[in-house]
């Protein structure tokens, strides 16, 4: 059943507002949700100042900033800081999208919210638990599947056909637009959501691949893809200019099309 209340102890307090630093003439305020389970209580906005001037164009290189010079305890996730890991994703003034590539003075107003991505439970600080969105992209099973034997060097397929994957395969797994979903959010357990599903059609597509009939029949149920409602959250989101909600409109389109 859908919960409208947040969960007792949830609600973000005010938190430590750390000063501003001496001299400084391009100080900027970054609000950043923090949470440790350890420390247990609610979570907390801190408000970090930092010298912009000492700092590098994007928000990844603030919280690193921040990590390296005003307090090593704030969790983040990165690794390849320029947009291929998709380990970075967080929500930045109101808006999912990856940190290592969104620049700070991009964001409007005169301090940046900084939160993990919504709807997620929180490890630590900007870090949310993942589980359910990897196991979903495992249940997509996305690798090819085949049944005629393996050709001694390689799949073959022509560049139309490779064409198809174009907007697909470049999904870097970042989460931004399934936790941008309210079908998610309210189904996150049953509905696949964008991410697994844009992989679904990926696979789908791929003219190599000959389970087509049987990743349908994975898909086919109330919950799994026909919680879309087409609202587009995904497609706005994605820091990789990727179009879900298009993918799964093409799904709905297979599933039409074999029965009739
Ligand atoms: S278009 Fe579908 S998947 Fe995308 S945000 Fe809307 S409901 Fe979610
Ligand atoms: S479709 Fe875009 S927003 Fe969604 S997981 Fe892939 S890269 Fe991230
Ligand atoms: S650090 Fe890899 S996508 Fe941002």
């Amino acid at each position: 059943m859908v919960q409208l209340t947040l969960p007792k102890g949830s609600a973000p307090k005010k938190g430590k507002e750390w000063p501003k630093p001496d001299g400084a003439k391009n100080a900027k305020a970054f609000k950043i949700y923090r949470y440790s389970p350890e420390e247990g209580g609610n979570p907390r906005w801190d408000t970090y100042w930092v010298d912009m001037d000492k700092c590098g164009p994007m928000v990844l290189d603030v919280l690193i900033y921040i990590k390296n010079n005003i307090d090593p305890t704030l969790a983040f996730r990165r690794s390849c800081r320029e947009g291929v890991c998709g380990s970075c994703s967080m929500n930045i003034g109101g808006h999912n999208t990856i940190a290592c590539t969104k620049g700070w003075d991009e964001v409007a107003g005169k301090s940046i919210t900084i939160a993990p991505l919504p709807h997620l439970p929180v490890v630590k600080d900007l870090i949310p638990d993942l589980t359910n969105f990897y196991a979903q992209h495992a249940y997509v099973q996305p690798f090819l599947k085949t049944d005629t034997p393996e050709p001694e060097k390689e799949w073959k397929q022509s560049e139309e056909q490779r064409n198809e994957l174009n907007g697909l395969y470049e999904c870097i797994l970042c989460a931004c637009c399934s936790t941008s979903c309210p079908s998610y959010w309210w189904n996150g357990e049953k509905y696949l959501g964008p991410a697994a599903l844009l992989q679904a059609y990926r696979w789908l597509i791929d003219s190599r691949d000959e389970s087509t009939g049987e990743r349908l029949d994975d898909l086919e149920d109330p919950f799994k893809l026909y919680r879309c409602h087409t609202i587009m959250n995904c497609a706005q989101v994605c820091p990789k200019g990727l179009n879900p909600a298009k993918a799964i409109a093409k799904i709905k389109t297979m599933m039409v099309e074999r029965v009739s």
